[in-house]
């Protein structure tokens, strides 16, 4: 997740605006988005491009971004999924010729096979990103057509994952080139200038005119006009049609409309697991992992908080897919596991920072011992990637909200698809059963806006009810176990109601002595009819204690008849819970924290990352 800006003055405009200005402040809007480094390209007399590592602040000063001169621009600020944070993978990339100036965000799934073809065909690539294969793809066909915009669209068509571009080039200095796909782009209209961005925060400063653009929409602006075809249906569009009024402030808009970051990354899932499933299935390390946990003699996976959640996933899904036994444990308890640890051995290490000092210390202690490091993490080039063997990365983008949701439904997803590539490599998953869950793994971006579009009604009506209490209980059993561990501890860091979460054939030895009339019990049910069985007994004792019962399931389920209130949620394969469960457990905390008059972005007591033991 990155942040885009381009900005086209008319003549007029050149004179009283600075290009500079306008696309440096604007990313300074977007740089919520992404701020491991940056850059501008701007057409005067030539195309000139500054860029390097860094945040923009420390960049200006050193690249002088503000004083560029010129009437057409664009800018980047990063937030790297391909290549580590340098000058070089800075965005904007070039061409061998340096004619077109690209500036992109999103995921490009099959950058790999463009890039060989290129080369093959002597294109000559200065970075690592995915990125870099737009200008060189459009360099190649203008060769061909000698037309700037037909040989944009010709490189679009041939793109694969998600997009948000903008091409400048000297070859036409008043236009800007556009192509959206997944990625947000929106159009700034203005009275002698328009503007693009990833996000109305970056134009609001010049206009609250604005057309949101569509999927598989490309075009070009000029300071006077917008210019866009539809490449799916082949027409071209009437922006007029589009064109809609922002009445937010900045700060809501930097929300997109949401009143909350914790909420906007709530609903921002369906991208984020969909783009970090663009990655795994391009990623060359991925076989790489597969083959160390396949010669792996014992395996573990830990993290802290939220990512040990996501690591105890891993062990059941690893376990059940591939039979391989895997030993999850919480990162600050690592001392235990130690002595049985030595050469041949896999740790992974999940932290969505990678810097949590927990998760660091463990990993450091497990590799003094010869063990192998694999690391997942959402920051690339934090210390547990520069500190491991082999690292993949999900791609949710910066979250800002102290409570992690979307590097949950990620981790999840990333972990569960090298379960499932690792039960296919050991043989023990049959093809049948690896596809579906493959299938299901394909369309995880669309079970969670469908468990989004259905949760939400519901989850306010929970969520009142459960924080009328101090404390409460999050339940389930097996692959559930983990998810209702995670909803319990989304409550109690944004709501503060003291939930504690455990499997629910405990109740009976002892945690259902707490349970009275009204008592809030929450049950996870997976899509698992032997769990199912077995957790429609754990309802009944609760029920026959006088407790308030509620359920996140999957429709239709056994469950229903027995629960006082149920949530329904997609059905999928039993692995994929966490993304298709956990949405309405995060809205359930985050609707009980506004319900209490609490700021769930900056719960108390708590920080995002936890750089210390
Ligand atoms: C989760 O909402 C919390 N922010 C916290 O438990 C977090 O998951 C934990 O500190 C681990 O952080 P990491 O993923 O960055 O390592």
């Amino acid at each position: 997740m990155c942040g885009i800006i381009g900005a086209c003055l008319g003549s007029q405009a050149c004179m009283n605006l600075l290009i500079g200005e306008i696309i440096f402040n604007g990313l300074l809007r977007l740089e919520y988005r992404g701020y491991d480094s940056a850059g501008v390209a701007v057409i005067a007399d030539e195309l000139m491009v500054r860029k390097g590592k860094g945040k923009l602040i420390e960049l200006n000063a050193r690249l002088s971004f503000k004083e560029l001169r010129g009437c057409t621009g664009i800018g980047h600020t990063r937030w790297a999924t391909h290549g580590v944070p340098n000058d070089i993978n800075a965005h904007p990339h070039v061409d061998c010729r340096k004619m077109f100036a690209v500036v992109h965000n999103g995921v490009l799934e099959n950058f790999s096979e463009l890039k060989r073809v290129l080369k093959n065909r002597g294109h000559v690539f200065a970075s690592d990103t995915d990125t870099e294969v737009i200008p060189h793809l459009v360099e190649e066909h203008y060769y061909r057509t000698g037309n700037v915009y037909e040989s944009f669209k010709e490189a679009v068509k041939t793109l694969k994952g998600s997009y948000a571009i903008l091409l400048v080039t000297s070859l036409e200095p008043f236009k800007i080139f556009f192509a959206k796909k997944d990625s947000p782009l929106i159009i700034g209209l203005g009275e002698g200038f328009n503007l693009l961005a990833s996000d109305i925060p970056a134009v609001l400063s010049h206009t609250r005119s604005v057309v949101v653009i569509r999927d598989y929409w490309v075009g070009f602006i000029t300071p006077d006009e917008a210019f866009v075809e539809d490449l799916a249906s082949g027409r071209r569009v009437e922006v007029k049609d589009y064109i809609r009024t922002v009445e937010w402030s900045l700060s809501e808009a930097e929300k997109s409309g949401y009143p909350h970051f914790m909420l906007k990354e709530i609903y921002e899932q369906p991208r984020a697991v969909m783009e970090t499933l663009y990655g795994a299935l391009n990623d060359q390390l991925i076989p790489e992992a597969i083959k160390l946990l396949t010669d792996a003699g014992k395996i573990y996976v830990t993290g802290a908080g939220t990512s040990f959640h996501a690591a105890e996933h891993f062990s059941i899904t690893g376990t059940r897919l591939a039979g391989k036994p895997i030993i999850s444990f919480i990162s600050s308890e690592y001392d235990t596991y130690l002595p049985a640890t030595g050469e041949g051995d896999v740790l992974i290490v999940v932290s969505q920072s990678g810097e949590t000092m927990d998760s660091l210390k463990a990993l450091r202690a497990f590799k003094r011992r010869g063990v192998r490091i694999i690391a997942v993490s959402n920051v690339i080039d934090s210390a547990i990637p520069r500190e491991s063997h082999v690292t993949l990365y999900t791609r949710a983008g910066p979250e800002i909200g102290v409570a992690a949701t979307k590097t949950f439904t990620t981790q999840t997803t990333l972990l569960t698809y090298l379960a499932v590539r690792l039960g296919e490599a050991v043989g023990r998953l049959d093809v049948g059963e690896g596809r579906e869950i493959l299938g299901n793994i394909r369309s995880a971006g669309s079970l969670v806006k469908e468990a989004l579009e259905s949760a939400e009604k519901l989850a306010k009506k929970m969520a009142t009810a459960i924080s009328r209490s101090s404390s409460a209980y999050y339940l389930s059993r097996g692959v559930g176990v983990p998810v209702a561990k995670e909803g319990a501890l989304k409550i109690k860091e944004v709501a503060y109601v003291h939930a504690e979460s455990y499997p629910a054939g405990e109740s009976k030895h002892g945690p259902i002595a707490l349970v009275e009339n009204s008592f809030p019990v929450v049950f996870v049910i997976p899509n698992d009819s032997y769990l199912e069985a077995l957790l429609l007994g754990n309802i009944e004792e609760m029920k026959a204690r006088g407790a308030y019962v509620v359920g996140v399931g999957p429709e239709g389920s056994r469950t229903m008849e027995l629960l006082n209130e149920f949530l329904p949620v997609p059905r999928a394969h039993w692995a994929l819970a966490p993304v298709t469960h956990t949405v309405p457990l995060q809205l359930i905390a985050y609707y009980a924290a506004v319900e209490k008059g609490f700021d769930p972005d900056k719960p108390r007591n708590l920080a995002k990352t936890v750089t210390v033991e």
